[in-house]
């Protein structure tokens, strides 16, 4: 087989400012080691997120120029409306500026005091908007989900087992919906497999529980169906997309991710009342119907974006880049999640760093490394981003100590990804050197975007 190469030609490009590793060193101490607070300027290969990062195509870039800029009932949205219809088969759409937006109408409305919501893992803003409408978010990943160095086609599905005696003995009453995260973001980018969504709504409809997707990423994760999933090889990504949606009673997503955009986001559903009621709170936060917070031009750009994301092409290079560089990290024995997920490589911190303990953050001071040693930029998914105290102030660890290296879409280049692979494995090899971290200053939500960390010498 010959070698995948980018489905693209590059039309304009971006410098990238070299520096060294003493400046790096200042610039990670002054930005208290937590890589949210470098300047961006600072690094050289940014794989802090694929959110917002995404190279837009040259169809995308006409596009913004045919955006349609009216107050109310621009084609723009028209245009946007059917590209998500066509996609998820949903009644309604309501553009938002971004995911958490649609997310935060949804659980004002649906969640509240002594209500549940079910995922098989919530991100970070999911649950935060879940918590802040005073209801509780709860996980539930399937067993093959917890272990980083085991490979299993699906790690992303939910628990169903779970669901049931969860439901069993709770009741269904008080649950405002489950929703499964594709691919599973916080879980490794893994992938939801079609049966587990099949049998998680069929155990919903059962209780009369609503089911939701948070769909982000439901292109890479139709492509790991048609490649993983008995039946599926000979159907098209819109034809599993369709089939995935159809199961919903409504989506949300930030089309960051795999709409291609640098900004945006919609939630859709089937139920008319409940979309009313969304409207009326979008029209006080974020703006009118037709636009809600979002330029005509990006809903263009997002509806251009939407038919690109499932070309064959372009996932098959797009997954392709993720497993080269977690393979090449394998060969070197770096400790990295199996299989590789479909938008980020998850290197396993508690593994890479075991002289670290967890409430050292082992996946910051990895992070903090990766920054130092090669200019790299990361994110710790882990004791920083999830961890929670007992009533004794104790920390409460994550499971899981990773630290997601997420890959922009059709912005690096197969030497970019050499270079990281190249900087990891000698961060590896000098890994008894790295220092724990402690916190010395952080917010009571979210905390992990703004603390402010030190080395424990
Ligand atoms: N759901 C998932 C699974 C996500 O990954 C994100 C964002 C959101 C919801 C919220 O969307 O950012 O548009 O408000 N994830 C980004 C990331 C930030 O880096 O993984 P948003």
């Amino acid at each position: 087989m010959k070698t995948i190469i980018e489905p693209f030609r590059i039309k304009s490009v971006e410098p990238i400012h070299f520096n060294d590793e003493a400046y790096r060193l200042d610039a990670i101490k002054k930005a208290h080691y937590n890589t949210f607070l470098l300047h961006s300027d600072d690094v050289m290969i940014d794989l802090l997120t694929d959110s917002g990062t995404s190279a837009m195509s040259s169809a995308q870039w006409a596009g913004i120029m045919m955006g349609d800029e009216s107050y109310a009932g621009s084609p723009s949205f028209y245009r946007f409306e059917k590209a998500v219809q066509d996609i998820t088969g949903m009644r309604f759409v309501i553009p938002t500026h971004q995911g958490r937006a649609a997310e935060k109408i949804l659980f004002s409305i649906t969640g509240g005091k002594g209500r549940t919501i079910i995922s098989n893992t919530l991100f970070d803003t999911t649950r935060a908007n879940i918590e802040f409408s005073g209801a509780e978010g709860l996980d539930f990943i399937c067993e093959e989900g917890k272990h980083p160095a085991i490979p299993a086609p699906f790690k992303g599905n939910l628990n169903t087992e779970a669901l049931k005696q969860y439901v069993e003995q709770h009741g269904s009453a008080q649950i405002s919906m489950v929703i499964m995260t594709v691919t599973n973001n916080s879980g490794g980018g893994q992938p939801v497999s079609m049966a587990n969504i099949r049998e998680t709504q069929a155990i919903c409809r059962q209780h009369n529980i609503p089911f939701y997707i948070d769909a982000c990423r439901f292109a890479e994760n139709c492509y790991f169906i048609q490649q993983r999933e008995t039946g599926y090889k000979d159907k098209s990504i819109i034809e599993i997309a369709n089939e995935m949606f159809s199961y919903a009673d409504g989506c949300t997503m930030s089309a960051k991710k795999d709409a291609f955009g640098n900004i945006g986001g919609f939630l859709a559903l089937n139920d008319e009342a409940l979309a009313t009621e969304c409207r009326n709170l979008l029209v006080i936060t974020e703006g009118f119907p037709t636009y809600g917070g979002l330029a005509g031009r990006d809903l263009e750009a997002l509806a251009i974006g939407l038919k690109e994301v499932l070309e064959p092409s372009y996932l098959q290079y797009r997954i392709r880049s993720i497993e080269y560089l977690t393979q090449k990290l394998l060969d070197a024995g770096v400790p990295v999640m199996v299989p590789a997920g479909g938008h980020a490589v998850y290197l396993d911190a508690k593994a890479f760093l075991p002289h670290i303990s967890q409430d050292q953050y082992p996946g910051q001071a990895l992070t903090c490394a990766l920054y130092t040693k090669g200019g790299i930029r990361g994110v710790e998914i882990g004791s920083l981003m999830f961890g929670k105290y007992d009533e004794n102030g104790v920390l409460i660890p994550a499971a899981l100590e990773l630290v997601r290296l997420a890959i922009p879409r059709r912005v690096y280049t197969q030497s970019h990804i050499d270079y990281v692979a190249e900087v990891i494995i000698e961060v590896f090899q000098d890994r008894t050197n790295i220092k724990g971290l402690k916190i010395v200053e952080e917010s009571p939500m979210l905390r992990h975007f703004t603390a402010k960390l030190a080395l424990i010498s």
